[in-house]
């Protein structure tokens, strides 16, 4: 791929800037952790398992901010910096499997040298990006069988390269599918309305030159209705026990206009998005984020000052609309609570 989302370099943290795509392409370097969860909350950095590398990332640097004469103090301040980057979004689980993943190997190094426990965070939150890469692809590979020769793909949001360590979930199964040379073609959701659809899954599909057709949200039945589009796949934030999935604001309309029409609708992620502790998706924080985003574009307003605004960041589509959801150990289909837990090894 020709860009990187996230990396470590020199014990700083360089993230592209998702706000200034697709006009610029912009790297942003961040050297403490309070500027890592800053550009978590204000989507420099967004997408489930990207925010869950930068999280880890962001307690990699924390620890190295801290000035401690024990080991009791050192953790005492560990455990806020994990608080602060886990108070960014509450909706992805990602986030917060990163930091526990982090937690667990601070645990594990507590009879060692706080520069060695610094170390081993700094390892773990790499590897943890280097697995990302591994994993997605391996979702792409199992999604691709269910993809068929001259496909037309719709997918919502951006479930792509910046919404992963690289490669994607949703994307990375059509990325597969490409690379399989089955000939596809892609609709993207604009997805409104902070518009990753439109700014983000657009430019990574036509820097990768997949043919790729840009539609607004509303369009979708439409397209479908008249037979050109051949099935759905989407990301997800967060899913539960029985399948049911959060994913961004309007995946549940397509999912519903899916069945509809006889489409199949797939869920792609890996299986640090489940979350087998929520028996089902009625539990799952639902992001609330300000109002501008609905009001405006790009600074301008669109709507009467004055006016009432809802922003739900994500929906939950039920599991009983998922044909099949593809994890990088394999796709799960029908019985999710017993699938999803074979899948997640339990
Ligand atoms: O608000 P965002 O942009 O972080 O929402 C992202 C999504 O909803 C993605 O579809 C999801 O995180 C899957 S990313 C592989």
């Amino acid at each position: 791929m020709s860009f990187r989302t996230i990396e470590w370099r020199d014990n700083a943290v360089i993230m592209i800037d998702q706000t200034r795509l697709p006009g610029e392409e912009v790297y942003n370097t961040y050297e403490d952790f309070k500027s890592v969860a800053e550009a978590i909350k204000g989507m420099i950095i967004r997408g489930a398992p990207a925010i869950g590398v930068a999280a880890a990332m962001g307690v990699a640097l924390g620890a190295r901010e801290i000035i401690a004469d024990t080991h009791e103090s050192f953790f005492r301040q560990l455990e806020n910096v994990c608080e602060i980057m886990a108070r960014t979004r509450p909706t992805a689980v990602n986030l917060f499997w990163g930091i526990e993943r982090m937690k667990r190997v601070a645990e594990a190094h507590r009879g060692k040298s706080l520069d060695q426990i610094r170390e081993a965070l700094k390892k773990e939150a790499i590897r943890i990006e280097e697995e990302d890469l591994t994993i997605c692809r391996n979702i792409g590979k199992w999604g691709a069988t269910l993809i068929p020769q001259g496909a037309t793909i719709l997918t919502h949001c951006n479930a792509g390269g910046l919404a992963t360590a690289g490669y994607g979930t949703a994307l990375g199964v059509i990325r597969a599918a490409h690379e399989a040379g089955k000939n596809i073609k892609v609709f993207a959701d604009e997805t409104r309305p902070w518009l990753q659809g439109a700014r983000l899954t657009a430019w990574e599909l036509v820097k990768e030159g997949i043919p790729a057709t840009l539609i607004s949200d509303n369009m979708a039945g439409f397209f479908m209705n008249r037979g050109e589009i051949t099935c759905c796949v989407v990301g997800a934030d967060r899913i539960a026990a029985n399948g049911d999935t959060a994913n961004k604001i309007g995946t549940y309309s397509v999912a519903v206009l899916a069945k509809e029409n006889n489409i199949p609708f797939y869920v792609a992620a890996p299986i640090s998005t489940l979350d087998l502790s929520l028996s089902d998706g009625s539990q799952i924080p639902i992001e609330e984020r300000h109002r501008d985003e609905v009001t405006h574009i790009k600074g301008i307003a669109i709507a009467p000052a004055g006016v009432s605004v809802r922003n739900p960041a994500f929906d939950v589509t039920p599991a009983r609309y998922i044909t099949a959801i593809i994890t990088e150990k394999g796709i799960v289909s029908g019985d999710y609570l017993f699938g999803l837990r074979k899948a997640a090894g339990i």
